[in-house]
């Protein structure tokens, strides 16, 4: 799998396809989008964009003030989830994250995607919330480097 640096352009039609599904909005723009620092990582399946994570500096609220990397906007086809393109990407950003010298990755998490975090080597921490714009149940997750 060659996981790529992309334009936030290329994934919103993915991100809306998979992390708007069920929920009325229409869009999945991001603040962080026009962060400087922002990287969108994508794989494509015959050259379409199939699997895509946006990866950027931001403290982790349950770790202040340490040098981290958040992840949000996470997406795989439907069609193409639990074969190994989310962990390719979660590694891709993980040694983007070493690179920029972050000593914690992180994210808030849909409680139905724990599992996955997981098994990528995060670990839930803090009390549960519900984030907009889904309205879903949610963790922060972390993984130290
Ligand atoms: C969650 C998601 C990004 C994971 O990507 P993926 O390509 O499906 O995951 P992978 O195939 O790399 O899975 C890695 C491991 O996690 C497991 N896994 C994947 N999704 C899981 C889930 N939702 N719950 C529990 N385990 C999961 C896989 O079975 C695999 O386990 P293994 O190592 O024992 O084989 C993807 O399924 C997805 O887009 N889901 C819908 C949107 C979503 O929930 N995004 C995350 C928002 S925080």
């Amino acid at each position: 799998m060659i996981v790529e640096r992309v334009s936030v352009d290329d994934i919103q039609n993915l991100r809306v396809r998979v992390l708007r599904k069920g929920t009325p909005v229409t869009h999945a723009h991001y603040p962080e989008d026009s962060y400087a620092d922002v990287v969108h990582l994508a794989i494509r399946e015959n050259s379409e964009i199939c699997a895509t994570s946006t990866w950027f500096s931001k403290e982790c609220p349950e770790v202040p003030n340490i040098p981290a990397l958040q992840l949000k906007g996470m997406a795989v086809d439907d069609s193409l989830q639990t074969t190994g393109y989310g962990r390719a990407l979660i590694d891709a950003g993980l040694a983007l994250a070493r690179e920029r010298g972050a000593e914690v990755v992180w994210a808030r998490a849909r409680d139905s995607a724990l599992g996955f975090y997981e098994k990528c080597g995060f670990i839930s921490v803090g009390d549960g919330f519900i984030d907009e714009p889904t309205n879903m149940p949610h963790h922060i997750v972390m993984k130290r480097l």
